[in-house]
């Protein structure tokens, strides 16, 4: 064989990929591979809000670090050739136990913003939450993800699962009108996050000046001018304002004001589990707290009667050294499950992340920054790339733990270190 034959047996050339997104998927096998695109394609300031976490960042690291601390402990030979990953949320099914977790400020990530990752989350069917601090209006989301029909649901209507994030803001007025906003625009359940009594101390943003909207100043000038891309998507879109709340007497981001200064303007340090019972007379529907971190506040959500509640410490943007929500899972589920639906929010970048929050006895998980980093990194079809990446991942632990349904999902399946095999 001459070396030339030699050659073409071994060599194959994969073909150059034109679609500059579809080359940047292509390379991709990750979370962690987004988020370094992410940090490639954004402006070092826009990275830093999205990536950053409160004060020395034990609490953001704690939060994925705990997840490689538990174990499985596999069964074998159980046939799993049908997988089945789908579940139950608050009263209705969905293909896998994961919510989109709200996060502010999408557009900072791409110009479609929150809209790209509403129309992904209907395509999958699994709910979405938009975030008060969205840059798109409550009735932009809706009537982006109204009509999007699943493939596999054929001509079926499909009513989208879009939850709306609110805080506890001083002004009950603005609220109820949100809330009636919401309601109009069919959302179907409103998430409470009450981890916010003040802003963590983000101390990325603190050095950086970062404020939101993002001022093009002479500091952040060189940066963005570093990354073209999204700079020329930016000046070239509309201006970016906290879309839900435009021509308010607040702040709608028409000014850049610092993340701190918004929230301390309009937040309300004396909330209480009073201003649940507020919320629940003014909304009607189903409730979700986000934001629980103790077996006793996880109590007292389920006396005042809410739906679910997120065990979450906001991504490790709030307190610095809450617990690792994952951590709080077995515990929560021992004293409350049953009573209501339990969400693992926080540090979840693979399905078997998701397992394991099962397995303990969480309903499902909500992520936040795996979206934002796939957004950041491939736009919309960042967001898609991502669900799918978690729906593969899930059912490839159950495959491979030997579990068909997530009723074979139980504490069973889990070894943390020094228990026996
Ligand atoms: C960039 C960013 C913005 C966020 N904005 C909000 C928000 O507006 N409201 C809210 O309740 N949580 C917000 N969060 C917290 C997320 O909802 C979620 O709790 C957190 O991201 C979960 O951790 P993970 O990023 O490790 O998945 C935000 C998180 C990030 C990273």
């Amino acid at each position: 064989m001459s070396i030339l034959e030699t050659l073409r047996s071994v060599v194959e050339l994969r073909r150059f990929e034109l679609d500059p997104v579809e080359r940047r998927l292509a390379k991709s096998a990750n979370i962690d591979d987004l988020r370094r695109i992410a940090k490639r394609r954004l402006p070092a300031g826009v990275f830093d809000y999205i990536d950053g976490g409160a004060d020395d960042e034990r609490t953001l690291a704690g939060n994925t670090a705990a997840f490689a601390e538990i174990g499985f402990r596999p069964r074998v030979m159980r046939d799993t050739s049908e997988i089945d990953p789908s579940t139950t949320v608050l009263g209705r099914e969905i293909p896998l136990p994961l919510i989109l977790a709200p996060t502010g400020f999408a557009r900072i990530a791409d110009p479609q913003g929150e809209l790209a990752v509403a129309r992904a989350a209907a395509r999958a069917q699994v709910p979405y939450t938009l975030s008060t601090m969205g840059t798109r209006s409550i009735e932009e989301v809706a009537a982006a993800s109204d009509g999007i029909v699943r493939s596999t649901a054929g001509n079926a209507v499909v009513d989208n699962r879009r939850w709306f994030q609110v805080y506890v803001w001083r002004d009950k007025a603005l609220l109820r009108e949100l809330l009636e906003r919401a309601r109009r625009a069919r959302y179907e359940a409103i998430v409470i996050t009450v981890d916010t009594a003040m802003l963590g101390r983000r101390e990325r943003d603190v050095r950086r000046g970062f404020t939101l909207p993002p001022k093009i100043g002479l500091d952040t000038f060189i940066d963005g001018a570093l990354h073209p891309s999204w700079t020329w998507a930016f000046v070239n879109a509309e201006p970016i304002l906290f879309a839900n709340v435009v021509g308010k007497d607040t702040d709608d981001g028409t000014s850049g004001v610092s993340l701190a200064d918004h929230m301390h303007r309009q937040f309300d340090p004396s909330l209480s589990w009073d201003d649940i019972g507020w919320f629940r007379e003014a909304w009607g529907g189903p409730v979700v707290l986000k934001g629980i971190q103790t077996v006793a506040d996880a109590r007292l959500a389920a006396d005042i009667g809410v739906d679910a509640i997120a065990l979450s410490n906001h991504g490790g943007r709030q307190l610095e050294d809450a617990p690792a929500p994952i951590e709080l899972v077995a515990p929560v589920a021992d004293a409350v499950g049953g009573r209501l639906e339990i969400y693992c929010d926080g540090g979840v970048r693979r399905g078997s992340d998701i397992v394991k929050a099962v397995a303990l006895g969480a309903t499902a998980c909500m992520v936040g920054r795996a979206h934002f980093y796939a957004l950041a990194a491939a736009g919309e079809r960042g967001v898609d790339w991502m669900l799918e990446f978690m729906d593969a991942g899930v059912r490839q632990t159950m495959a491979l733990t030997g579990a068909r349904t997530l009723a074979d999902v139980t504490p069973e399946l889990i070894r943390r270190p020094n228990e026996p095999f």
